[in-house]
């Protein structure tokens, strides 16, 4: 395995690769890795003849400055978990190799990037886009591994690279959970172990609307959530919404689209953490 600091070091390398015919697979991520990322990785490398992971801590994603400066890093760790799972390049640019202007391009992709994370976190779509583009002309990938945990980044980041006819297929990958159901995260380590005891009430609770729903309607789940969660101190729903699983828009009944999620973020503990996850009411 090699890594990667410069943007040209990497192309040079991968223009080899593309000229001996062999498939690119790229997982983006931003560091901080665990079972989730690799479960991405392992799934690349038995896709395709080359794994790229890349590990940027991008800030044009952040709206909140100290969730930037707080973010988890280790690349040193993390090299060892995608040396485990067999991936073949790190690429692990410094913010001035990536932006070394600031990157003034805005990306919009209404209905689904101006809903729910796109409505509490302004501009973070537009991060997401603006990274993930330039890792895409950078490592030029013939597919792409993304987390349904980051279920409406998937929506993103279909759209963007219809819009910019970007030749690239989005592989869509499982949620990984603890033992206890809690979404892996980055974040996680962040929670003290109170913390840490209370976050699984929210998988819990949307596994338990499943039954709830079938004899309710949307907004009494709904409320049946929101009501659940927040009864526990130290946790605050920010929003959950039930969406049509690709428009991402609102359902008003279970009847409304045949493919229904709900997804939550959740403000856990003092500092606080935010927490997202999702729960599928109806599957295509
Ligand atoms: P990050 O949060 O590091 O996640 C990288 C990828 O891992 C994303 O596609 C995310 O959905 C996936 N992932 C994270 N936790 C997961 C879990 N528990 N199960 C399955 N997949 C999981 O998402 C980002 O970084 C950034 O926005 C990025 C796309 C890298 C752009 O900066």
């Amino acid at each position: 395995m090699e890594v990667f600091h410069k943007i040209v070091d990497i192309q040079n390398e991968l223009a080899e690769v593309r000229k001996n015919g062999k498939k690119i697979g790229l997982v983006p991520t931003m560091g901080a890795l665990h079972d989730g990322h690799a479960s991405l990785i392992k799934t690349s490398v038995a896709e395709n003849d080359v794994t790229v992971v890349s590990v940027f801590v991008n800030p044009t994603q952040f709206n909140d400055k100290n969730d930037l400066k707080n973010y988890p890093r280790n690349l040193e760790a993390d090299g060892r978990l995608i040396n485990n799972c067999g991936a073949d390049y790190i690429f692990a640019p410094s913010v001035d190799e990536i932006y070394p202007e600031p990157d003034t391009r805005h990306f919009e992709y209404p209905p689904v990037s101006t809903v729910m994370e796109g409505a509490h976190r302004p501009g973070h779509f537009n991060g997401v886009c603006q990274i993930v583009s330039r890792l895409f002309y950078i490592t030029t990938p013939d597919v792409a591994y993304f987390g349904e945990k980051d279920w409406q980044q998937i929506a993103v980041v279909k759209a963007m690279v219809k819009d910019l006819n970007i030749n690239v297929k989005i592989s869509e990958c499982p949620i990984i959970r603890d033992k206890d159901g809690l979404a892996l995260s980055s974040r996680n380590s962040l929670l003290s172990t109170d913390e840490r005891a209370i976050a699984p009430t929210i998988y819990k609770t949307l596994v338990a609307s499943i039954d709830f729903a079938k004899n309710h309607t949307v907004q009494e789940t709904h409320d049946y959530v929101v009501e659940n969660i927040n009864s526990v101190n130290g946790l605050k729903v920010e929003y959950f919404s039930i969406v049509d699983g690709l428009t991402l828009q609102d359902v008003a009944t279970w009847d409304t689209t045949p493919y229904v999620v709900g997804c939550i973020t959740v403000y856990c503990g003092k500092k606080p953490i935010r927490l997202i996850d999702h729960i599928k009411y109806k599957e295509q």
